[in-house]
């Protein structure tokens, strides 16, 4: 692949593989593997992009990247300089965003089931919205603002019921889905209208909108249109009931990523039919344009990321596939088991050579569901090469796990041949820094069995039988 569909990853004239300007191998054995690398630029430009096609799109607009793709303190100084802001999605996320200077006044805090504690941190921290997704949430945040003296700045996350074509497991804008108040449902039994008429009248509360999010790696803009639609029309009935005005319309995330041979819509084309749709429904409503939000995550990340792995080896089986294992697998690319991904893979100093065969990559887990990339067609490949997998930005890092008590990987971020340490590789001490040692804690009493045993004594005692029970002691 001498001309790279990736953005930021270059073939040298000697099939040698370039990324933000410096040589996989180099990467790899400077700060070993398996590594995550991901290339700065690429991620500017990426915000730029939906920064400059918002703002033409719509008069008021505000992107927020969505930190649950991938977080680190580094993106949030990135994210922070390049004035977008950040959805996030847990106390940790908020921690880790407060810890590396990312101001509150620019999150927005969502989840199906955030904790009492979440909660109040997000109120106390002054998070600019917190994204209410049930009646329950509704009520909670209404009584923790008014315990803390504050107002809850919200919007109501809708349930659009809207199927979107994607894998099951981040289809998130059904009727019936786990996320979000239902928008169907008449006379008192629709959740978002029973929402919607008490954050109103909640002193505790202040009201500003309503959010949809229809899905992930989304490959067709219909969808996101029909979302956008269902949430202004709701809006509107809304305002004219209510006399409530729509100040906000945050319309998710969701636009897919090229991994393979995927052909997702641009940026600008996203932006340029949800401005087309909401503008119509808002004129024909008769209501304000409100401010629009929106809360890319995979298509600001994913393509800036590469993964680095060194090949064990290779195995070919009497009557089946030949297998390449990598030193990594489904504890740092869960998304291959998880949602059965698809990825490309180039060995790193040999990219435009003749492939030889075709191997399923597998990782080194133990399970044989553990794998990277099947049928890759790939040169004559030896242990040591370091093999390249492109666009493992986003939900890599995110969704990584010490699964079999493999460490993390680390991660270096390259910027025009320039390559620097940005979060370090987990070591065996992180990995045992949690256990307790033996007289380290003390063992509380918290079960049945010391009222079971008395019981079981003065059963004993009363009926002058032996003692069996192996519950007293
Ligand atoms: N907003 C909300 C409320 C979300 O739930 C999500 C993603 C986003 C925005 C960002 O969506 P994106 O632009 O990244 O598609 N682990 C899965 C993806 C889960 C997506 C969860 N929600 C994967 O690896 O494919």
């Amino acid at each position: 692949m001498p001309e790279s569909p990736y953005p930021g990853v270059v073939v040298d004239g000697g099939g040698r593989l370039i990324l933000g300007g410096c040589y996989a191998t180099d990467l790899a054995r400077h700060f070993g593997t398996p590594l995550y690398v991901v290339d700065e630029g690429v991620l500017r430009s990426r915000c730029r992009a939906y920064a400059g096609a918002f703002a033409a799109g719509f008069p008021q607009s505000r992107v927020a990247y969505a930190a649950k793709a991938f977080l680190t303190a580094d993106m949030c100084r990135l994210v922070e300089a390049e004035g977008l802001w950040l959805d996030v999605n847990s106390a940790g996320e908020i921690a880790m965003a407060l810890s590396a200077g990312f101001p509150p006044a620019r999150m927005l805090f969502h989840g199906n089931n955030k904790t009492p504690a979440e909660v109040r941190l997000a109120i106390e921290s002054r998070v600019a919205r917190i994204i209410v997704d049930s009646l329950w949430e509704l009520e909670l945040v209404a009584r923790l603002a008014a315990q803390a003296g504050r107002t809850a700045h919200i919007l109501l996350r809708l349930a659009p019921g809207v199927r979107a074509d994607t894998h099951a497991y981040v289809q998130t804008g059904l009727a019936d889905g786990k996320f979000g108040l239902a928008i169907a449902g008449k006379n008192g039994t629709c959740a978002a209208e029973v929402a919607a008429a008490m954050a109103i009248a909640s002193p505790h509360l202040r009201f500003y909108g309503v959010h949809v999010h229809v899905g992930s790696q989304l490959l067709d803009l219909r969808p996101l249109r029909e979302a956008a639609r269902r949430a202004v029309r709701f809006a509107a009935s809304i305002s004219e009931r209510c006399g409530w005005r729509l100040e906000e319309l945050d319309l998710g995330g969701g636009l897919g990523s090229p991994y393979t041979s995927e052909t997702p819509p641009a940026i600008t084309a996203l932006a340029a039919a949800l401005a087309r749709v909401v503008k119509a429904e808002c004129r024909a409503a008769g209501i304000p344009l409100p401010a629009v939000l929106v809360e890319p995550g995979r298509s600001i990340v994913a393509e800036a990321g590469t993964t680095l792995y060194t090949v064990g080896g290779t195995k070919v089986t009497p009557h089946g596939p030949a297998f390449l294992s990598v030193n990594g697998g489904m504890g740092d690319n869960p998304r291959v088991a998880l949602y059965g991904a698809r990825y490309r893979v180039v060995v790193a100093d040999r990219v435009t050579a003749p492939p030889a065969r075709a191997y399923h990559v597998v990782g080194r887990y133990c399970e044989s569901g553990d794998a990277i990339a099947f049928d890759c067609p790939l040169p004559q490949v030896r242990a040591g090469d370091i093999l390249a997998v492109f666009a493992t930005g986003a939900y890599h890092h995110a969704m990584a796990s010490t699964y079999n008590l493999v460490p993390r990987p680390a991660i270096v971020v390259v910027d025009n041949g320039w390559a620097r340490l940005s979060v370090r590789r987990e070591s065996l001490d992180d990995l045992l820094r949690r256990e307790v040692g033996p007289g380290e804690a003390q063992a509380v009493c918290l079960g049945p069995a010391g009222a079971h045993a008395g019981a079981v004594a003065a059963e004993v005692a009363a009926t002058g039988e032996e003692e069996t029970s192996s519950l007293v002691h």
